[in-house]
């Protein structure tokens, strides 16, 4: 298991252990972390389960990929370390994750 803490707009933390394999978005959803809405169930195409990567994060998560772009656009959410979380697959490597998530998508 993989310890990935939410850090919600009025700051409040949750820690989940995340499955690997599982996108962030389906870890988040299956935990309860309201504030991941994923209205489109992960198809890139909603933008309610964005997150901000934590800085010292960003690096080893690397940009946006091509697919999350888009959407990402059309929130016109352009916080440094945005993502779509249903497009990052949780791995071993992000064991100690911090993300936050915006106040738009409510608390975590
Ligand atoms: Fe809709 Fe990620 S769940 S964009």
């Amino acid at each position: 298991m993989v310890a990935i803490t939410f850090i919600s707009a009025d700051g409040s933390e949750r820690t989940i252990e995340a499955e690997e394999g599982l996108s962030l978005m389906e870890n988040a959803v299956g935990n309860g972390i309201d504030a991941i809405e994923a209205i489109c169930g992960g198809n890139a195409y909603c933008g309610t389960c964005r997150v901000y990567v934590d800085p010292a994060w960003q690096a080893i998560m690397g940009e946006a990929a091509e697919i999350e772009l888009p959407m990402i656009e059309v929130s016109g959410d352009e916080t440094p370390g945005v993502r779509l979380s249903c497009q990052i697959t949780v791995a071993g490597e992000h064991d100690g994750l911090i993300v936050r998530t915006p106040a738009s998508q409510g608390a975590s």
